[in-house]
């Protein structure tokens, strides 16, 4: 055995843990994100420090329900792909006299829209900055977790990261780069989740993205752009229907439903159940609803089971929720 390669028996760890979140919220694809208290990841990053420099070995290891869909490759994975980046970036596996082991707790479903890729992502760029004592603002620390989502979405999309590294509502603003815009919520702002359980592709949301119409009518542009502003009207103001009456998408929505079994009949039960407004979360395919109370949430989300089930999904699992807080570091030792 090489002996520079022996470990000495000096370790650092870092632990950082991050919400799920929904995105788009209607008329915001790739733009809006909300952070969503239902389920959180845990990611943790132990720094092993070894006899002579050389370039950092990474092990990557997951606990957790689904972790058999998780990429082992580092860089098929969505919290490799933001170690490498941020190794790269600040120059620190040049001569290194450590390596790392990189465990991911998962607890946010995967697959089904709620952000699951983009909270593993966004707590390891926060385990990382903690690690090496980076000390890096959130907003850049986004963009390293947008690393994350190529992984699974074949592209950096930033609405997911951003809710959940900063918890509560977030606006993605992309001339002339990309920065965040934060704005608290209503107190009353409630969500109802039904996620159907089903067979999903391996990279769902890069399919559910290859749907997507290259070009759009202008009156769609239009009738969203008066949404989208009515759901920011609605944060700015706290006010939970205003938020709802902006959630219609008439360009993303309709060519995505038709990957949802009962769409249609999800939609109309929670609305007679009470729900202000209900749209896909994310890439689908859980359907989320918004409302003002948590007694309807319950009755709406066992309505939007009960349509899944007669669309032929047997089993969905239904979840109440409010918005999450942002991602933080939750322990660091020597
Ligand atoms: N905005 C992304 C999409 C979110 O809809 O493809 C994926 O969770």
């Amino acid at each position: 055995m090489d002996s520079s390669n022996e470990k000495i028996d000096e370790f650092i760890t870092c632990s950082a843990v991050a919400h799920s979140s929904t995105a788009n919220l209607g008329p915001g694809f790739d733009v809006f994100g909300l952070g969503l208290d239902a389920f959180e990841d845990v990611v943790t990053i132990t720094k092993t420090n070894k006899m002579k420099s050389s370039i950092p070995r990474i092990n990557l290891t997951c606990s957790g329900d689904g972790t058999e869909m998780i990429p082992s490759e580092l860089n098929e994975n969505t919290a490799g792909l933001v170690v490498i980046k941020m190794l790269h970036d600040f120059n620190l596996n040049k001569n290194a006299n450590w390596d790392l082991d990189l465990h991911i707790v998962k607890k946010i479903p995967i697959g089904y829209g709620l952000g699951s890729s983009a909270a593993s992502a966004a707590a390891t760029a926060l385990a990382v900055d903690g690690l090496f004592n980076l000390q890096l603002p959130k907003r850049l620390l986004i963009r390293y977790a947008a690393e994350g989502e190529i992984a699974s979405a074949g592209t950096r999309h930033y609405d997911n990261v951003s809710g959940s590294m900063l918890g509560g509502f977030v606006i993605v603003t992309s001339t002339p780069e990309f920065d965040f815009i934060g704005l608290e919520v209503p107190e009353s702002l409630h969500l109802a989740i039904a996620v159907p359980v089903m067979d999903v592709p391996i990279k769902k949301t890069a399919v559910a993205r290859g749907v997507l119409p290259k070009l759009v009518p202008l009156e769609s542009v239009i009738c969203n752009t008066a949404n989208a502003s009515t759901v920011v009207a609605g944060f700015a103001l706290k006010n939970t229907k205003m938020i709802a009456k902006g959630i219609n998408d008439l360009i993303v929505e309709p060519s995505r439903k038709h990957l949802i079994p009962g769409y249609e009949l999800v939609k109309r039960n929670a609305i007679k159940e009470g729900a202000l407004a209900v749209t896909i979360s994310g890439a689908g395919p859980s359907m989320i609803s918004v409302l003002e109370d948590k007694k309807t949430a319950i009755q709406v989300a066992n309505s939007m089971a009960q349509a899944f089930l007669e669309s032929g999904v047997v089993d969905t699992k239904t979840i109440i929720c409010r918005p999450s807080g942002g991602a933080k570091i939750v322990h660091v030792s020597k």
